[in-house]
């Protein structure tokens, strides 16, 4: 089975809301032609919040079109919760998916591992889809826990999700943090392998590991992206800085249409 290849740009704290429309509009106008007719290749774009309404007209659901999606999602539903944003929020701005479990959310905003994991019940119960990140600290792959360390988190995340919650609408991306950010790529080896292991521990947990799409995040560029999508545990990535440049998205976007078409030509 060939699995869905996600490319998603996340923008961060970057980028006010005109110059996010315009960065929107170029990422859509552009789309059908990166594509290249590839049915196999999902796109879509986290802006700040405040730019979710002016980038909304550029996205949509269908096949050529970007996805909207949200960096973070409040953990409630509503309430006395001062400065949060809920999934219903994110709902009524368009929003069809939530990023949650950011490194740099839980490195520097106290997103702790019983947090990610609320946010990730709020945002499907709310109606959206989620992309849980995962990736351990550099101290952490020297010290040979990386592998230990992701699977915590994703144990963490994923173990006790209410039964009438669907896990087939969580992507994981699995995103070293000494890659993000710092021009250092995690190897395709490396990706692989930590990608391998994400999917034994999905499968151990009931979770259909052989047929969900992981991406990987971190220094994903133009010009290493179609050499981790070779390595084949690899279904897309998550991409930051590359991915406030229209071209240099869309040339990703490109590599990984070419490579869904010739793995369906396999
Ligand atoms: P960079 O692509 O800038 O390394 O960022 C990766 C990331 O954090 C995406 O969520």
């Amino acid at each position: 089975m060939s699995r869905t290849i996600w490319v998603l740009g996340n923008w961060k704290q970057n980028l006010l809301r005109e110059p996010s429309a315009s960065l929107a509009k170029a990422i859509a106008d552009g789309l059908p032609d990166a594509l290249g007719g590839s049915s196999g290749v999902r796109v879509g774009i986290a802006p700040t919040y405040l730019a979710l309404d002016s980038v909304a007209p550029h996205t949509g659901d269908g096949r050529a079109a970007p996805r909207l999606l949200a960096q973070d999602v409040g953990a409630q539903e509503a309430g006395a919760f001062t400065g949060e944003v809920g999934p219903a929020m994110l709902r009524e701005a368009r929003v069809q998916a939530a990023i949650v479990g950011h490194s740099e959310r839980r490195a520097h905003f106290g997103d702790h591992d019983q947090l990610v994991a609320a946010k990730l019940q709020a945002a499907l119960a709310g109606g959206l889809d989620v992309v849980l990140c995962v990736g351990e600290r550099l101290e952490q792959r020297d010290a040979g826990e990386h592998e230990a360390v992701v699977i915590s988190q994703l144990s963490a995340a994923l173990s006790g999700l209410a039964p009438e919650l669907d896990p087939g609408r969580v992507t994981v991306a699995y995103e070293p943090v000494w890659a993000i950010g710092t021009g250092r790529t995690a190897s395709p080896a490396q990706a692989s392998e930590m990608h391998a292991a994400i999917r034994r521990w999905l499968d151990t947990a009931g979770l259909q590991g052989a047929d969900r799409s992981l991406l990987y995040g971190g220094s994903v560029k133009p010009d290493n992206a179609a050499e981790l999508l070779a390595a084949g545990e690899i279904d897309g990535f998550l991409v930051g800085g590359a991915s406030l440049d229209a071209r240099s998205f869309l040339d990703i976007v490109t590599s990984a249409s070419n490579h869904a078409r010739s793995s369906q030509a396999r």
